[in-house]
């Protein structure tokens, strides 16, 4: 069966490049994007999209009213459809059963409710959003149980590999596109229509199939591989600092990768904790769960550095926050590390100078003033400035917390930040990005993470009772 008409619900970080790319490189099937918010929709049909992604923008002109369509006629774009992607958040519960840990899908379940009232032809729905294991039997049991007659299902998990800050790169070029289906005559038809339209750029020997299980399986299996590498590497970060060795060079060595910050969501291994449980697998539960802990210590134990080096006091000190979103390259907010920092800091009585070249403002507020991490909204506001360039925001501060990996952040001139800067003046490079060498010449106390960096003799003014790790 050839697809002529495709409806994606969501248009998120996911939905939205994914569809684009699809659009630019299968012209001759219309592709139509629709969302909930009436905000979002209205922010893709203009010229000012609702995420940063690079490359996106061009993608999305060269479609955008072609066969690529953003809309918030969810009726219409369904009834039409011949394959449609559930593409919808999945974020961690925040109340009753599983809370912190389980997957919410109350979204999928949302799509999965729409589908079944509104279609009245066949159609292919594909999971392309993060879920647990088996969640396509709850698709279908919901589709199944609100059948039409003549109206017929097949459920695919292909779940979505790009990371945010290369999203049109990664689906441009991926390693591997992966399709799980049902193991029967109408399932592999299913899997074959979904390659046929990722064979328009993709070679065929990229695209796994497997069964619909191991492919929602693996999605949970790689980002939780991920974490785990990333916080080996974390765990040795602690062992560098304490020894003289330098993490970079120690994760080169052994052929790891140093990110601090990467793709992998926290929730999707909370996701995988919960599934281990819910199946009777403590062991395999703890295993992961000590990954996120390890992710967690690494937090808290680089905003105690922060602290300890300001003389275990920031109340009433001014900080400048370099960066807010979870990784360069993205406007995207959740799970920051720069969110846990900020708490740390505001609850020690510290004023916050933030600058990201890509979040808004109002994000910065709403994160930050989110319950479960600041009580007292008019606390956020009194303590809280927004810049639109570092060197303003850096300006009379005593630190600088280095919380994205911007590029612009390497390049920035420290010898006229170090200037404005109140003195001693500190930076705490915590995705070891900066140049130390030069920054310790210039006169700043510099940390990082992962390696011990010591100022020149002729630069310690500081007396014997403060320790200059
Ligand atoms: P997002 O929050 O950016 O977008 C989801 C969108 O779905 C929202 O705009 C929401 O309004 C919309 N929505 C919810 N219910 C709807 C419905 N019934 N009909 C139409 N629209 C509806 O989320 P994002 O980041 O795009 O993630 C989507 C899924 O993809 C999640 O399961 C996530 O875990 C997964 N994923 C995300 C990646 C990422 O880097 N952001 C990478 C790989 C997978």
């Amino acid at each position: 069966m050839a697809i002529q008409k495709i409806c994606c619900l969501g248009a998120g970080y996911v939905g939205g490049p994914t569809c684009s790319v699809i659009a630019l490189k299968c012209p001759e099937i219309r592709v139509t994007v629709v969302d909930m918010s009436k905000e979002r929709i209205a922010q893709w049909n203009s010229d000012k999209l609702p995420i940063y992604e690079p490359g996106l923008d061009d993608v999305v002109k060269a479609c955008r009213g072609k066969n690529l369509f953003f809309s918030t006629d969810y009726t219409t774009a369904i009834l039409e459809a011949d394959l449609i992607f559930i593409s919808v958040n999945t974020p961690t519960k925040t109340f009753g059963n599983g809370k912190g840990r389980a997957a919410d899908l109350k979204y999928v379940e949302g799509a999965a409710r729409m589908i079944a009232e509104i279609s009245k032809s066949n159609k292919i729905v594909v999971e392309k959003s993060t879920v647990p294991v088996r969640a396509a039997e709850s698709i279908l049991n919901i589709l199944s149980a609100n059948n039409k007659p003549g109206v017929s299902y097949q459920i695919l998990s292909n779940p979505e590999f790009l990371a945010e800050g290369t999203a049109i790169q990664d689906l441009l070029h991926p390693d591997r596109v992966l399709i799980g289906g049902e193991e029967s005559a109408e399932g592999h038809a299913a899997i074959e229509a979904l390659c046929s339209i990722y064979e328009h750029w993709i070679p065929r020997k990229n695209i796994l199939t497997t069964n619909t299980w191991s492919s929602e399986l693996s999605k949970l299996a790689a980002n939780a591989m991920l974490a785990q590498r990333i916080s080996s590497i974390n765990s040795l970060s602690a062992v560098c600092e304490s020894t003289g060795a330098d993490v970079s060079e120690v994760a080169r060595a052994i052929g790891l990768d140093s990110r601090i910050g990467s793709n992998c969501f926290q929730k999707d291994i909370l996701n995988l904790v919960y599934i281990c449980e819910c199946l009777n697998l403590p062991e395999v539960a703890a295993y992961w769960q000590q990954v996120i802990d390890m992710n967690e210590y690494q937090k808290t134990r680089f905003t105690a550095k922060v602290i300890q080096a300001l003389f275990n006091t920031v109340s009433g000190k001014q900080i400048a926050l370099l960066g807010f979103a979870f990784k360069k390259n993205t406007g995207d907010t959740r799970e920051s590390p720069a969110i846990h920092v900020a708490k740390t800091l505001l609850d020690e009585g510290a004023t916050l100078h933030i600058y990201d070249p890509k979040v808004e403002e109002s994000q910065i507020f709403e994160d930050l003033t989110h319950p479960s991490i600041c009580e007292s909204p008019e606390y956020v506001n009194k303590s809280v400035k927004i810049y639109h360039d570092a060197y303003a925001a850096t300006a009379g501060t005593h630190a600088i917390v280095l919380c994205t990996e911007w590029d612009e952040f390497v390049t920035l001139d420290y010898n006229k930040i170090y200037s404005g800067m109140m003195k001693p003046a500190y930076i705490f490079d915590g995705r070891k990005i900066l140049n130390h060498t030069s920054l310790l010449e210039i006169g700043f106390h510099v940390q990082t993470i992962g390696k011990r960096l010591n100022r020149p003799i002729a630069n310690r003014c500081w007396s014997s009772n403060v320790k200059l790790v």
